[in-house]
């Protein structure tokens, strides 16, 4: 469906949008040449790898291979959609966004939305209010005193206080002329169950205020300030609020996650808020619920690593097994932070300090090492039994080791330890190994890891080729004389040629706004053949080279696929068919002597 009014909108945003300035709103750039240069705000490094072309209007980064347009920055930087970028950048230069025909059911969604917000906004500073200005508040604030959680802590994470009567919130907010309809929708007020009214869900608990990743309220968490059960009470699900997806504080630690390239994981609120108070702010909670794969993906977009500091009691662990098995397959790097003696991260903060924390977050236990001591603190192996348990515990973790070297040490300390044969170890790896690669598809990679490939001639080439069609079409019908586009092997730039075919046969232009339906993968691969260098060569030398590179790649894959047929007919006496395929062969190998 085409939306001639939309395109208008983003053309004009593109047109008005100058890359360097809102690169230059979030890092320091340096001018050589046509290029600026800065420390990636994606990846942490110390030497600037990081560059923007403004003429060209790309970002790209040598490091992680990060790369796109503006909106491509923003929408990664502020960790919105693509669209939502385009849609803050028109904000700030005051374009207006086009009334778009939207249906009734959507408008009365997007409405309920925004309505809940507002509720949830005003119920925020209700609790707060509530906390820090009122004389009920003293008890919530004793309460706070006694955990020893600061004002500064109260007013960054606006922690409130539910007072102990049944309808304070619900009557104030109806009052205030909120409608009844929301204060259920929200999970604020319930229903009363003899007679009509509300009454309030949260009463005389302190409240933990919880944010979406942008700073948004959809829900809170409240607890009792004593023993009573039960300890914590939630918000229920609503539109706002699903806990598989929402991980509490992300909102205030996705920078620092970004920049330390890893983000700690713990079980509690209050866990979270002392991580954070004690200066490590690249801190998520989990809320009540398992780590879910829908929580590993969020993490993964700001950081490669997972590290998780969950308590270090029994339930505690087997909650680290738990999640350990969920973001095994998504490619994280995982490692586990364990705090001594049966604690949780508070208490241990509490008790022994900010630095001791940071000092047991230095020493964060890789997966393996992790795994290796709760198995061998779990099975009794000195029993041929338990060697097998613990042996057969441990491939999973063992067979996902990918450096040989790292995987070799491990299967000798496992062997040394349950003292079996370091063969026989081995063998069983190799079978595991076996019996599931193919099942783990290249998809449930992370981006980060998949982008960081080999990055051979033939890659480059393909490139180089990529930005001469990228300022002149006609350069595609050349190269198509030379190797087809399917011919082309990597299959970003696979996608970003047919890309450039279709745009051309349909008559439209490429730009970096029609680019933006390119995947990711190859959106930053068309970035960085945008930016990168030609190797001291001119255009047109650099150019003919890479179809040199390119061609006779593809002829190798055209000699091997006929050298297999021919293979395949002669065992199966075929030799007529046989015969047709060597000759093929043979004409390549003569044309390949000649490229
Ligand atoms: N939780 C919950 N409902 C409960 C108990 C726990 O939702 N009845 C969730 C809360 O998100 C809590 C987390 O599970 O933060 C961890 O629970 P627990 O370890 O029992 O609490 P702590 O975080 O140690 O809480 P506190 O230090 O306040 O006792
Ligand atoms: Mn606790």
């Amino acid at each position: 469906m085409r939306n001639e009014a939309m395109d208008d909108f983003v053309e004009r945003v593109s047109e008005a949008t100058d890359i360097l300035r809102v690169v230059q709103g979030y890092v320091p750039l340096k001018r050589r040449g046509n290029r600026y240069w800065g420390c990636c705000p994606f990846h942490q490094e110390k030497t600037a790898s990081f560059s923007v072309v403004p003429d060209k209007g790309f970002f790209y980064c040598f490091g992680c291979h990060a790369g796109g347009n503006a909106f491509k920055f923003i929408s990664l930087i502020e960790n919105i959609s693509y669209f939502d970028a385009i849609k803050l950048q028109a904000e700030k230069l005051g374009i207006p966004l086009p009334e778009r025909r939207r249906s009734p059911q959507e408008i009365a969604r997007e409405r309920e939305i925004k309505d809940l917000r507002k509720v949830n906004e005003l119920a925020r500073d209700f609790f707060h209010n509530c906390l820090t200005m009122t004389r009920m508040g003293e008890t919530g604030k004793a309460y706070f005193a006694g955990r020893g959680i600061r004002e500064e802590t109260i007013e960054e994470f606006q922690l409130g206080y539910a007072p102990p009567a049944w309808d304070k919130l619900s009557t104030a907010f109806l009052k205030r002329g909120i409608k009844q309809e929301f204060l259920l929708a929200s999970g604020l007020s319930a229903e009363r169950k003899q007679g009509n009214g509300l009454y309030d869900r949260f009463r005389g608990r302190v409240i933990i205020p919880i944010a979406d990743e942008r700073g948004r309220v959809v829900g809170f968490g409240g607890r009792v300030l004593d023993d009573s059960t039960p300890k914590y009470l939630n918000t229920p699900e609503t539109i706002l609020f699903n806990k598989r997806k929402i991980l509490f504080g992300l909102d205030r630690s996705h920078r620092a996650i970004q920049q330390e390239g890893r983000a700690i994981v713990v079980e509690g609120y209050m866990d979270a808020i002392s991580v954070f108070d004690a200066g490590v702010h690249n801190v998520v909670a989990s809320l009540g619920t398992s780590f879910t794969p829908e929580h590993a993906k969020k993490l993964l977009h700001y950081a490669p690593e997972i590290c998780f500091c969950y308590d270090s009691d029994e339930a505690g662990q087997k909650a680290t097994i738990r999640a350990l098995s969920i973001v095994r397959d998504t490619g994280a790097v995982v490692r586990v932070i364990v705090v001594p003696d049966g604690k949780d991260p508070d208490e241990f903060i509490r008790r022994h300090g900010a630095d001791a924390f940071r000092k047991l977050v230095d020493k964060a236990l890789p997966l393996v090492e992790y795994r290796l001591r709760y198995v061998l603190s779990h099975v009794n192996y000195d029993t041929l039994d338990g060697k097998v348990r613990a042996l057969h515990e441990m491939l999973p973790v063992l067979a996902g080791i990918r450096e040989p070297a790292a995987r070799m040490e491990y299967e000798k300390k496992l062997a040394q330890t349950l003292m079996l044969d370091e063969g026989l170890v081995r063998s069983e790896i190799r079978h595991y190994h076996g019996g599931t690669e193919q099942a783990a598809s290249p998809a449930r990679q992370p981006i980060r890891q998949a982008i960081v490939r080999q990055d051979t001639a033939l890659q480059k080439a393909g490139r180089i080729v990529i930005r001469m069609a990228w300022q002149d079409a006609a350069v595609l019908v050349h190269l198509e004389t030379i190797v087809p586009l399917e011919g082309i092997q990597s299959s970003a730039q696979r996608e970003i040629l047919t890309f450039f075919k279709t745009s051309m046969e349909q008559g439209r232009p490429v730009d970096e706004a029609s680019a933006a339906s390119l995947s990711d993968e190859a959106a930053a691969e068309l970035s960085r053949a945008l930016v990168e260098d030609l190797g001291g060569r001119e255009e047109a030398e650099a150019y003919d080279d890479s179809l040199r590179v390119l061609r006779r790649a593809y002829l190798n894959a055209l000699y091997a696929e006929h050298s297999r047929k021919a293979n395949e007919y002669a065992q199966n006496g075929q030799h007529e068919a046989c015969l047709q395929e060597l000759n093929e062969v043979n004409k390549i190998k003569h044309e390949m002597d000649e490229w």
